[in-house]
């Protein structure tokens, strides 16, 4: 049996099949004010082999039991042990199927962690994955336990006038006293995981769709009162997520109906459920006054994400909860694919490549550390990581490129058809690519069990004489905190041999060493390889790993000519987009670190003009030229220097380069500025965002340039939609906290939007990450705020979880402040949403990296935070591993 209490460690080696079979469960839930009664009907057998005398196990978290039946006798209370987390019964039928019929009590109202059944603004909701099914019922809580579920939920019809559940809808009626019931029934076999019910009293909106064979389904989606018409993007996003995946994998929707639920109170995005996806709010409610571009682009992405789960995830699960990649790499590299064909290409890749290395690397490269596939934890809830997610979905589109769309896509169509209703593994996922390409993957399969960033290093010699060019790789992979090995990986590098004019010349070269090379495509597979590209009559700018074809460290000394050459011309745009980068991302880091250096000219004239050739060449995707001008975050510009970062520095140098291109671009920015029109009528489509993000991109360098805010100050007055409005308002609370004006903008945001609580989150965000030595106070401040709870998590994210993160200068304050006062609220936090309180403490991971006084300040809090008696096993197993 596997469990997870306390200190207990799960392992992958230690899976072994439940003793018992589930064939069947029958639910019903009578939901009152204050409390559940839960009734579970479990059919069951004792699995072939298993002795007679071994007993029934059933997970439980904070139970009561309050009646056990077997075949509708009630069970001697010396037949069974009950205790708040696990149900134990013996003498159970050899081999014949057996009912068993469990009755529990709930009070929905009191569960703060928001796991299991809760209640969020009156409406009664689930969450089960990951081990949430076992606070509603003793169960068999674990992805490898499959049956079909008939549920039959019962409510009083004013408080819960809408009573949904997985699957199709099959009965409902009166039952007098004012309460009603509704009956779901869902045929397909599924994990306890994906159950889910929802009560309340919600508006709704419905339309038609049919599938490609012809099937008719409903969509729904269920909101809070008086929000349902902010849905409508959704309903867009789902119906075309539902098209591309017919068109792009041939999967079809099974079930009759599709709904959607948005919850104010929601731990992470949203959830799959079987034919009930229960979402956080935040991903389904939009209008342009009150969401940003981003906000559109995030409610289209997981819309798609939790729709592709269908068949990514549901009608093919987990084994167990290490293969979760199986399902979240998976489907978070089908939602790029979805979001790529959708919007623009390479804008998709730079922002995926962005989120990557913000919060996978420093992941990969700390003391969190873990493999795609982990094989131990003790809170699986704190495996739910950029890793997991975002590295798995590398992993998934290395196959991709290693194999070509052709037999990815057959690989894919087989994984469907051998193990559609299976709950299984990477191995047989793996397997199916192998089988339909031909191609061995058991050294590409390193990639899920080996933890850490692999560094491609890359030198190149050109000789003139010989007209030959070489181009040399090596991979090398440091033992990290997971201790998971270092053996060579399979390394797909995609690369172009470019001329002075910007075009690709021809890439057929020879190879030695242990690598192969294919058209555009070198593919490593030992420590090192060199490839020889003769008849080169000049030397060739190379741009290496193209598209980050693999998810590596790249260590290439290039001269500086051919990266500016590459920044301007490579015909890669990504790779064009990522020569500037790295050209900005390396000066910053150079300025950053030196405590001598010039940090008031941080970045080379020549990489300037760079910038300014993408931002002012119209020929370009405006969304592009945004990405191609914007600065590296400076978290990243602090992983890359790695040791004794001082986060005053970094933000000094950011501050100085913004200043500076400000000044050298004003020209084109103006420019730029000229042509946007913001009283435009808004449309979220992508082209329609890239000029906003563009503009407003100009905004901030004219406003750094000239550091006066009265552009930004009349954009906010000006403003159409939320995009532009929140564009200004960063610009003035983040560059210039003292003129009067920002703080009247503040206030006029609060008190026109002060009713929506999506809307506040963003207020309370904004000021959260204004960079300040007296950030801590104002946070603090904040934290006093009627609208501040640390019941929400949305609000505690905004909050704490922005300051935390993204506001290096006020969080890093050198006296320690901005620690204590993080540990202080996730030492309260972890009382009511262990989940959250967890998460959060993540951002204390780095502390080895920083200068000796902020380093030894960080280990004390984290040292204090262990010390806590009672601190959940959530945020018990970060604080611990991230001392480690
Ligand atoms: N499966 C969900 C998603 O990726 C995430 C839910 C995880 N929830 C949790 N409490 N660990 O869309
Ligand atoms: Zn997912």
């Amino acid at each position: 049996m596997q469990r997870t209490d306390d200190g207990q460690t799960v392992k992958l080696s230690d899976y072994r099949p439940t003793d018992f079979d589930l064939h069947a469960v029958e639910l019903t839930i009578r939901l009152y004010e204050g409390r559940a009664a839960v009734r579970a009907q479990l059919s069951l057998s004792r699995r072939a082999g298993i002795a007679a005398t071994v007993p029934l196990r059933l997970d439980g978290d904070e139970l009561t039991l309050t009646s056990l039946a077997l075949d509708g006798e009630a069970v001697a209370s010396d037949r069974y042990t009950a205790t708040s987390d696990a149900l134990i019964v013996e003498d159970l039928p050899e081999s014949a199927r057996f009912a068993l019929t469990i009755e529990t009590e709930l009070v929905p109202e009191d569960n703060t962690q928001l796991s299991g059944l809760y209640r969020s603004n009156g409406i009664w909701c689930t969450q089960c994955e990951a081990e949430g099914f076992r606070r509603i019922t003793y169960f068999l809580d674990r992805p490898d336990v499959l049956a079909p579920y008939k549920v039959r939920v019962e409510a009083d019809k004013a408080a819960a006038p809408v009573l949904l559940s997985n699957g199709n809808p099959v009965e409902s009626g009166d039952l007098g006293d004012d309460r009603h019931f509704a009956v779901w029934d869902d045929p397909f076999n599924k994990p306890s995981y994906l159950f889910a019910m929802v009560a309340g009293d919600l508006d709704a909106v419905h339309e038609p769709f049919t599938t490609a064979s012809g099937r008719k389904v409903t969509l729904g989606i269920y909101t809070e009162k008086g929000r349902v018409h902010q849905a409508a993007y959704a309903m867009d996003a789902l119906k075309r997520s539902m098209l591309w995946d017919e068109r792009r994998f041939g999967r079809e929707y099974d079930l009759d109906v599709f709904n959607v639920v948005a919850i104010a109170d929601f731990n992470m995005g949203a959830m799959e459920n079987k034919g009930l996806n229960v979402f956080n709010h935040k991903y389904v409610l939009l209008d342009p006054d009150i969401a940003t571009d981003a906000d559109y682009a995030g409610v289209e992405t997981v819309i798609a994400h939790e729709y592709f789960h269908n068949w990514t995830g549901n009608r093919i699960t987990c084994r167990d909860w290490f293969q979760l990649c199986l399902k979240e790499g998976l489907t978070v590299y089908r939602d790029q694919e979805f979001s790529a064909d959708e919007r623009e290409q390479t804008v998709q890749r730079i922002g995926a490549v962005r989120r990557l290395k913000a919060h996978q690397f420093p992941e990969d490269q700390g003391p969190l550390q873990h493999p795609v596939r982990p094989s131990e934890y003790r809170e699986i809830n704190n495996f739910y990581t950029a890793t997991v997610y975002d590295k798995g979905a590398e992993l998934v589109r290395m196959i991709a490129t290693l194999l070509g769309r052709g037999d990815f896509r057959k690989g894919m169509d087989l994984y469907f058809e051998r193990h559609d209703g299976e709950a299984t593994t990477i191995e047989a996922f793996i397997a199916c690519f192998e089988a339909a390409s031909g191609t061995d993957l058991s050294q590409f399969a390193r990639w899920y069990a080996q933890a850490g960033t692999p560094t491609l290093t890359v030198r190149e010699a050109y000789d003139p004489a010989a007209r030959r060019f070489e181009v040399t790789l090596r991979q090398t992979l440091s033992e990290g905190a997971a201790g998971t090995g270092t053996a060579p990986m399979v390394m797909p590098v995609r690369f172009g041999l470019v001329g002075d004019n910007g075009a690709d010349g021809d890439p057929a070269g020879t190879v030695c060493g242990d690598a192969r090379i294919a058209d555009d495509l070198i593919v490593l597979t030992g420590k090192s390889a060199s490839v020889t590209f003769e008849n080169q009559p000049s030397r060739p700018h190379l741009s290496v790993l193209r598209d980050f074809s693999a998810p590596v460290t790249l260590d290439h000394d290039q001269d500086a000519a051919s990266r500016l050459t590459l920044a301007r011309l490579d015909p890669n745009l990504f790779n064009r987009w990522r020569a500037a980068s790295d050209l900005v991302g390396d000066a910053l880091a150079e300025a950053g670190k030196d405590p001598l250096g010039d940090s008031t000219q941080p970045l080379p004239d020549a990489v300037i003009d760079a910038l300014l050739a993408s931002a002012g060449d119209d020929a370009l995707d405006p969304a592009f030229r945004a990405q191609a001008i914007a600065l590296p975050a400076e978290m990243d510009i602090a992983r890359q220097i790695a040791v004794k970062v001082d986060p005053d520095r970094v933000h000094d140098a950011v501050e100085s380069a913004r200043q500076q291109i400000g000044k050298k671009g004003y020209p084109v920015f103006e420019r730029l500025r000229k042509g946007f029109d913001p009283r435009a009528a808004f449309s979220p489509d992508a082209a329609s965002a890239g000029t906003r993000a563009l503009a407003n991109t100009a905004l901030s360098y004219l406003t750094a340039a000239t550091q006066d805010p009265g552009s930004a100050l009349r954009q906010y007055d000006a403003a159409t939609n939320m995009t532009d409005r929140m564009a200004a308002l960063a610009i003035l609370a983040h560059h210039f906290p003292e003129e009067p004006g920002t703080a009247t903008a503040l206030d006029d945001l609060y008190r026109r939007f002060e009713h929506d609580d999506l809307v506040l989150d963003k207020w309370f965000a904004l000021q959260a990450s204004a960079p300040s030595h007296d950030a801590v106070e104002a946070v603090a401040r904040l934290a006093e705020h009627p609208h501040f709870t640390l019941r929400n998590p949305n609000r505690v994210r905004a909050l704490v979880g922005t300051f935390a993160t993204a506001n290096q200068v006020g969080f890093h304050r050198p006296d320690g402040v901005g620690y204590q006062w993080v540990a202080d609220k996730l030492a309260d936090l972890d009382t009511i949403n262990p989940q959250i309180a967890a998460r959060i403490a993540t951002t204390f991971r780095a502390w080895r990296s920083f200068e000796p006084a902020r380093r030894q300040k960080i280990e004390t809090t984290l040292r204090d935070l262990r010390d806590i008696k009672g601190l959940s096993k959530d945020l018990r197993d970060i604080v611990e591993r991230s001392l480690k």
